[in-house]
């Protein structure tokens, strides 16, 4: 499979369609496993951030399914989250907890390999900051950035990413990791805690889930000048060091 780098106007290379969610999440499963298991062979190692919100909720049920469930390396891959809303896990806006319950309780995935954002702890600051120390001791306190191997993204219908939101200071953070969000534009409208621009950005790749019409706008507003950090939409500034692809279904 040919690496599509990403580069500025690059999204109608970048872009996957389906005609049903369905067919999303078969491809984008597929896609995980085989780089999955590439990283695996490569380093015993895979580190996989996942996005919140509803799209990706089918295709971490999918991967508790087989063949995903019996072929995928579980005890050598490692789960992060992009970002998470100050609630406990236990809540139904935690995105924690609908990975717990649609993927993580079906597989066998080592309790030391799974890396929640403790975005219950208050201040919101303090989460984030605890998240960030957390990614330094697994990362290595010599990284830049985290190094994920591939981050999952959602797009919110104005163009927000992770918790990045159009207009927000966070945004442009060029040094941390992770940040507190305080206001989110954004349903649920919870203080948040999310990765950085940067911190996404040095990703080895990147995929988009997205799905529905009102999405469809946003994609067409990204076309020609996506990944270019002036980009006014948050979604159209994620650039990962090797690969971006969007997986997009016209049907929901
Ligand atoms: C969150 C997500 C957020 C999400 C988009 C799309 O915590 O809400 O990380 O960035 O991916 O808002 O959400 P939907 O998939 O629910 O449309």
């Amino acid at each position: 499979m040919s690496v599509i780098r990403p580069t500025a106007g690059s999204l109608d290379k970048a872009l996957r369609r389906y005609a049903t969610m369905g067919e999303l999440c078969r491809e984008a499963a597929d896609y995980i496993g085989g780089f999955a298991q590439a990283a695996v062979q490569e380093r015993e190692l895979f580190t996989l951030a996942l996005s919140g919100g509803k799209t990706p909720q089918a295709l971490y049920e999918l991967l508790a399914q087989t063949p995903w469930r019996d072929q995928m390396p579980w005890s050598k891959i490692h789960f992060f989250w992009t970002d998470e809303r100050c609630v406990p896990p236990e809540d139904p806006d935690s995105n924690f907890g609908m990975a717990r319950r649609s993927l993580l309780t079906h597989v066998a995935v080592p309790s030391r390999n799974i890396h929640r954002i403790p975005a219950e702890r208050k201040p919101p600051e303090w989460a984030a900051q605890s998240y960030e120390e957390s990614l330094r001791r697994f990362f290595g306190a010599k990284c830049r950035f985290p190094e994920f191997d591939l981050v999952l993204l959602g797009v919110g219908k104005e163009g927000h990413t992770a918790s990045l939101f159009h207009g927000s200071e966070v945004l442009e953070e060029k040094n941390l990791w992770v940040r507190a969000v305080r206001s989110s534009e954004s349903s649920p409208r919870l203080p948040r805690v999310t990765l950085t621009l940067p911190a996404i950005n040095a990703a080895r790749r990147a995929i988009f889930l997205a799905s529905g019409a009102k999405k469809k706008s946003i994609l067409e507003g990204l076309s020609g000048n996506v990944q270019t950090q002036e980009n006014p939409y948050p979604a159209g500034r994620v650039c990962p060091r090797e690969e971006l692809l969007w997986f997009f279904s016209e049907g929901d």
